[in-house]
């Protein structure tokens, strides 16, 4: 088992097993927030606790499924000394964390990260929240569990959709950080997809530990965090406009970042190439047959923009990132590269 810590508050666990997951609480106080899938695949192996169930899917991440678990808190009769255990994905995750930091003007919690992507991004580094008036993650605060538990096993039962999700990630932290990450991706992406166990656990282990670095310098994003949204400038706009996979938007938004990364002088030609490729071998999409108007549309309304410049994270040669101001029209241009 690896351990890393972030903020020096917060221990992830990784290798650790969901049936231990009982050493690390006090069963008498704890309460488990866990999805209906999750805890039909996986509830015998929960520890013994009181739980409650939320429904599956973006539209629960709501004020609405918040009032609900408040409620069950204050029947359980849930207290200052209380705990909350999230046994799930990122939705999961982000709910727990929101619900503990709130109840009580907050108590403690944990997760059991339950997706590819739970494990590499969604569990580590303390972001929580819910959507409102169907903006995402609206509403939150910034508050790290004591412990996150990111059982392998658990991975095998995901459907190929969501283990693309968590590769896209796993692509995003070797390319702004970890040239040698992106050799092992590029030598071991079989063994990957078929979820080897001691790749994957390599691979989740590197991305932790490249995105527990930056957060360890920067949890509230005022700079180096930036480098976590290496292709999500482009990837929300394609994923708002096209409705793909989060996965596979961030694939394209990487792409795009790539080729602006060539254009600004900082990329060769044949390190896009080597880009592709992996992209193409674990399954992600690099090109998107779409109206680019309609993409660089969404990306105007961007929140993050300032006047006629994005800030954008572009890639200084694979495993190194740099955050740039880039023009509207400049976007333009590239993604016409993108869409077919
Ligand atoms: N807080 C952060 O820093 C952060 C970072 C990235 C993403 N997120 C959030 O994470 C969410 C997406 O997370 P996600 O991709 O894990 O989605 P998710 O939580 O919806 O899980 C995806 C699906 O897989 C199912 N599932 C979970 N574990 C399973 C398993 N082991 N086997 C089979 N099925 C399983 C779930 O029931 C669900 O249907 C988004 O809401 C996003 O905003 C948060
Ligand atoms: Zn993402």
């Amino acid at each position: 088992m690896k351990t890393f810590d972030v903020m020096g508050k917060s221990r992830i666990l990784i290798g650790e097993s969901l049936k231990n997951a009982e050493k690390y609480i006090s069963t008498d106080n704890t309460v488990i927030i866990t999805d209906h899938n999750v805890r039909r695949l996986y509830g015998n192996l929960f520890p013994n606790c009181e739980v409650i169930e939320i429904g599956m899917g973006e539209s629960v991440k709501t004020l609405d499924t918040m009032n609900h678990i408040y409620q069950k808190l204050i029947e359980l009769g849930i207290d200052r000394s209380g705990f909350i255990l999230g046994i799930g994905g990122g939705i999961v995750c982000d709910i727990t964390g929101f619900a503990a930091s709130t109840y009580l003007r907050g108590i403690q919690f944990g997760f059991v990260s339950t997706t590819l992507l739970a494990q590499v991004d969604a569990s580590v580094g303390g972001k929580n929240g819910v959507n409102v008036g169907g903006y995402k993650n609206m509403v939150g605060t910034f508050n790290q569990p004591q412990f996150v538990i990111c059982d392998m096993n658990l991975l095998k039962t995901l459907p190929p959709q969501e283990l693309s999700c968590g590769f896209a990630e796993i692509v995003k932290h070797a390319l702004i950080a970890d040239a040698k990450m992106f050799d092992y991706l590029e030598i071991n992406f079989k063994e990957a997809l078929s979820l080897n166990e001691s790749v994957i656990e390599r691979l989740v282990a590197d991305s932790i530990r490249i995105k527990a670095n930056i957060v360890n310098q920067d949890e509230r994003e005022s700079g180096e965090r930036r480098k976590l949204n290496f292709g999500h400038t482009f990837g929300h706009a394609v994923e708002k406009t096209t409705g793909v996979p989060h996965g596979a938007a961030v694939s394209i938004g990487m792409m795009m970042a790539s080729y602006l990364s060539i254009r600004k002088g900082f990329l060769s030609k044949q390190e896009l190439k080597r880009i592709e490729c992996l992209l193409l071998m674990l399954k992600l999409p690099t090109v998107i047959s779409t109206d680019r108007e309609k993409i660089v549309d969404a990306m105007k309304k961007d929140k993050k923009r300032t006047g006629e410049l994005i800030k954008f994270v572009l890639l200084d040669g694979i495993g190194q990132s740099l955050v740039k101001e880039i023009s509207v029209t400049e976007l333009e241009e590239v993604s016409c590269d993108l869409c077919q």
